[in-house]
């Protein structure tokens, strides 16, 4: 079987919550409102018509104001709610059609959970609650002990392994709740506010620690949150829910730039956008070309095809080529610096434009973003920068 594009899918889920909500759902699908839904029908719209493609390996944001949705959402993820309507596909298959065993063994080895009140068991310590689900689902204690140990150790915990809960802080307390769900070796984790009980400083240590952890485990992260900022500095994709709809799904420089809607403008207006949206979402594409193989006919049908090219030597940017000045004698020069040429100043893609402020300062004309893979390479204009800043 070919390997899903998406690692979880939810395709037109809605969820209403009600004595029959089946009966309602073609009012639900006509579009009638939440506040009618409940007034008039005697319904709450949890949420509607939700759909979202997952990539793995990411932390996806769910974000949206109190009572929107989300919560909803994701506990349709792991099956602690069931839809109205509606599928969710995890690894291609649909998980609503798994009997009890199915689910069981899916809970246990696929996904988990990381709580907004960390639900620990005040009277075990540390090890046991981080180990409480390998022993319970029949690991062998010594074996478990060493696996929870390393969990421990890789949230920042270890030498408090004996300790109470109560005898922890709020963050602390939360990593143990992380390490917990990391025990399992679950490819997807699922966190529903899981920071937000923290004060802000903590909070902040444990988004940093949580990127930090992300950015070696490759999990499949759904996180909630109802903070904007939060949702930016964590999500590689972010989705907003109003009212049970989505509004919009993208990256944190696709909301920003491109909001779809007024609710979503009205959201990140405040937002510093030199700290948030990336050089390589203001980039127009450029073709790159190694100058040993550039010849004038070459770069012409390169430039009719993307717009630009960067020339390269020894795998860097030697010299910049622009369709809109494609003139003979233009690309004559081109060719020349890139054989002779010093490197140019390159910007990674996925800097923020804060982060490249000095680079832009430095340059006269156009500047070169590469992609991290060095696969793709664009043009920035320091033009579009100030524009970014600006909408
Ligand atoms: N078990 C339930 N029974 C009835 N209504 C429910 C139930 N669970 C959620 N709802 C309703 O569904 C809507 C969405 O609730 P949900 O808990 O998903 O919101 P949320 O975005 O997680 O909010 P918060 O930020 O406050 O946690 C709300 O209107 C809520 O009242
Ligand atoms: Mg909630």
């Amino acid at each position: 079987m070919s390997k899903p594009k998406h690692k979880i899918v939810i395709d037109g889920v809605s969820k209403v919550f009600g004595p029959d909500p089946q009966s309602v759902m073609p009012l639900v699908r006509d579009g009638v409102s939440k506040q009618e839904m409940l007034e008039k029908h005697g319904h709450v719209v949890g949420i509607r018509d939700v759909s979202l493609d997952i990539p793995a390996a990411g932390t996806f944001v769910v974000m949206g104001l109190s009572g929107s949705g989300k919560s909803t959402l994701i506990r349709h993820l792991n099956r602690l709610i069931d839809p109205t309507a509606g599928r969710i596909l995890v690894d291609g298959q649909d998980i609503l059609t798994y009997n009890d065993q199915q689910l069981r063994e899916f809970r246990r080895s696929k996904i988990s959970m990381v709580f907004q009140r960390f639900a620990l068991l005040p009277h075990k310590t540390v090890l046991d609650n981080v180990i409480y689900g390998l022993v319970i689902g029949g690991m062998d204690a010594a074996k478990a002990r060493e696996h929870g140990m390393q969990q421990i150790e890789l949230v920042g915990l270890s030498g408090f392994e004996n300790q109470y809960p109560r005898q922890l802080s709020g963050g602390m307390q939360q990593r143990v709740g992380l390490a917990r769900a990391l025990a399992t070796d679950a490819e997807i984790l699922l966190m529903d506010e899981a920071f937000s009980a923290l004060d802000p400083l903590i909070r902040n240590d444990m988004q940093g620690q949580l990127k930090e952890l992300q950015a070696r485990l490759h999990k499949t992260i759904v996180f909630i949150t109802h903070d904007l900022d939060e949702a930016l500095r964590l999500g590689d994709n972010i989705a907003i829910l109003k009212d049970g709809e989505l509004r919009q799904v993208g990256t944190g420089s696709e909301i920003l730039l491109k909001p779809a809607d007024d609710y979503v403008s009205r959201f990140v207006r405040d937002v510093n956008r030199a700290r948030v949206v990336t050089i390589g979402s203001l980039a127009r594409k450029a073709a790159s070309l190694p100058a040993s193989d550039a010849t004038e006919a070459r770069c012409r049908e390169l430039l009719d095809k993307t717009g630009a090219v960067v020339l390269t030597a020894d795998g860097k940017a030697r010299a910049v080529l622009d369709s809109r000045d494609a003139s003979a004698a233009s690309i004559r020069k081109a060719l020349k610096a890139a054989a002779r040429g010093a490197a140019l100043p390159e910007l990674d893609a996925a800097a923020t434009i804060e982060e490249c402020f000095a680079t832009l300062a430095a340059s006269g004309g156009p500047v070169i973003t590469v992609s991290a893979n060095r696969r793709s390479m664009g043009l920035v204009e320091r033009g579009d920068v100030f524009a970014a800043m600006t909408v």
